[in-house]
């Protein structure tokens, strides 16, 4: 990418060109509501954690149920866990739902009902990461914050023809969303509320993953992309080189009642300290550390893709009279009943979580990471 390109980036006009396109092609989402004249943190809030790892049609249904119960922030910050984990149901990653209490807790109940207005104070609250205080600053607030999401991500990476494959190309991205977003407060406050709002109708509707609708992008003619007939091309994905394989087998013992045996991971193992199934060890050569259990059976295959390899473990059932007289302080076998397995309170790794969801789908919403980066 020429450097022209950038110092001839006309930030200004391209604000004027998404906010104008915004104006007739704005979707008509729920949080987006205005609530008595003003601005809903709560609403946005909300909306922002939900939509995290969620695309915005399965998030719809959630977010009016969760502000028909509780419209406000006091009232979720005095909901009952139970109740608001049965309501999240089905949107999964359910570690969300555990952050999404705890920062209504604290914002209910030590600062006095109003979330923080900058980005620095706004970081410090349960499951609130840069993206989501850069949006709710945004958003709520009116606040100048670079906003990028997957679909910011992939406009900027056309626009300016970012050439990098993921993931080192992400930090260039971000590099050039300052450019995107340069004194957008010059443009009023309404403006900087509803610009990533607009950045994100584009990609969603124009700015598409496969396809882009370049004819009709109002912001066509800033586009390096397209400029090159390359819009396709971005962002460029990192070229797939064949990790190494790790092979082994994981054990799924349990009993009648629901009883599950798994073990604390000792430290000097890949996640260790976590919570795991017995496993053998990784390491292509088929040899068991643990003894098979008698009377297994397979019951399928999981994979899991680590930063430096990728695993492929064959999966075991062993039915036992009970689970509980195989624990002893010696081996590091723990039990746990599949009831707590659920709410992924127990530090089970996602890895072992896929494995469980062979036998007992309903335990994971099968929304987790499916890449652990772990060296
Ligand atoms: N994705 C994340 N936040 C969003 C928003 N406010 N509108 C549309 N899509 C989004």
């Amino acid at each position: 990418m020429g450097k022209s390109h950038v110092s001839q980036f006309n930030s200004a006009g391209f604000q004027a060109d998404i906010l104008g396109w915004y104006q007739t092609n704005k979707r008509d989402l729920p949080w987006r509501t205005i609530h008595g004249g003003k601005t809903d943190t709560y609403r946005i809030w909300l909306s922002e954690v939900m939509l995290q790892q969620t695309t915005v049609p399965a998030v719809i249904p959630y977010f009016l149920k969760f502000t028909a119960t509780w419209p406000n922030i006091t009232a979720l910050a005095k909901a009952k866990d139970e109740d608001v984990m049965v309501v999240w149901a089905g949107l999964g990653y359910y570690a969300r739902a555990r952050n999404l209490l705890k920062c209504a807790r604290m914002v209910a109940f030590e600062l006095e009902g109003v979330f923080p207005e900058s980005i620095e104070d706004l970081l410090t609250l349960p499951g609130v990461g840069p993206y989501t205080a850069a949006a709710i600053a945004a958003i709520a607030y009116g606040r100048q914050a670079t906003v990028v999401d997957g679909n910011i991500e992939r406009i900027v990476a056309r626009l300016f023809a970012i050439d990098v494959p993921f993931p080192k190309g992400k930090q260039d991205i971000r590099v050039k969303a300052d450019l995107i977003f340069a004194d957008i407060t010059g443009k009023g406050k309404k403006s900087v509320q509803t610009y990533p709002q607009a950045l994100m109708d584009l990609g969603s509707a124009v700015c598409t993953p496969k396809s882009p609708s370049c004819n009709i992008c109002p912001v066509a003619h800033h586009c390096r992309a397209f400029q090159n007939k390359t819009p396709d091309k971005y962002p460029v994905r990192p070229e797939k080189k064949g990790l190494p394989v790790r092979k082994g087998e994981v054990y799924l013992i349990h009993d009648k009642d629901g009883n599950v045996l798994f073990e604390k991971r000792r430290e000097n193992r890949m996640l260790g300290g976590m919570v795991g199934l017995p496993t053998t060890d990784w390491d292509n050569k088929g040899e068991n550390s643990y003894i098979k259990p008698e009377n297994s059976r397979y019951v399928g295959a999981i994979h899991h893709t680590f930063t430096h390899f990728r695993l492929e473990l064959d999966v075991f059932e062993s039915i036992v009279p009970s689970v509980k007289n195989m624990i002893n302080s010696d081996t590091g076998f723990i039990s746990f009943n599949l009831a707590c397995t659920y709410s992924g309170d127990i530090g089970l790794a996602t890895l072992f979580l896929k494995a469980l969801n062979i036998l007992f789908p309903s335990l994971s919403p099968n929304s987790k990471g499916n890449t652990d980066h772990e060296n």
